[in-house]
């Protein structure tokens, strides 16, 4: 990890299953890969493939994380979904085409992107951490590979 990174990994964000801790190591890392290119001052063609990948990376997480609650019958499931698709939606938006050209919309979306994930996954993700072990430990198979 570099130590110029905008978001620093750290042990504390782990929430104890291998699997989601490396999914949300990719989105900090793609996070801190655009904002990387946008203080280097690249034009917007060279935001579009990395804006593109984490928009498509947290649906993927979120479609994943949700299967994986419902198999270990996590009782605030629906709320965690709505929580997820208000994120999937202003992911969305704010990495559409040109938005993250404007530098101050840019400070303000990095921002968000930030403290919108390390109070997810430090608050709501965690939450279910419990339910997760609890379902390992009695040896249920999670049914992760099913669509
Ligand atoms: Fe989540
Ligand atoms: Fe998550």
């Amino acid at each position: 990890m570099k130590e110029s990174a905008y978001i620093q990994w750290d042990s504390s964000y782990s929430i104890g299953n291998r699997i989601i801790d490396r999914q949300h190591q990719v989105i900090i890392d793609c996070i801190n890969e655009l904002y990387a290119i946008f203080i280097a001052d690249k034009d917007s063609a060279s935001l579009q493939p990395i804006c593109q990948r984490l928009k498509q990376y947290t649906k993927a997480h979120f479609v994943f994380e949700e299967r994986m609650l419902s198999a270990c019958q996590y009782p605030d499931l629906e709320q965690h979904k709505k929580i997820h698709e208000q994120m999937r939606l202003q992911t969305d938006a704010y990495l559409r085409c040109g938005e993250i050209d404007d530098h101050e919309a840019a400070r303000k979306i990095f921002k968000f992107l930030k403290s919108w994930w390390l109070n997810h996954i430090l608050g709501e993700d965690m939450a279910y951490a419990a339910y997760l072990h609890q379902a390992e430990n009695l040896n249920q198979p999670l049914a992760l590979q099913q669509k």
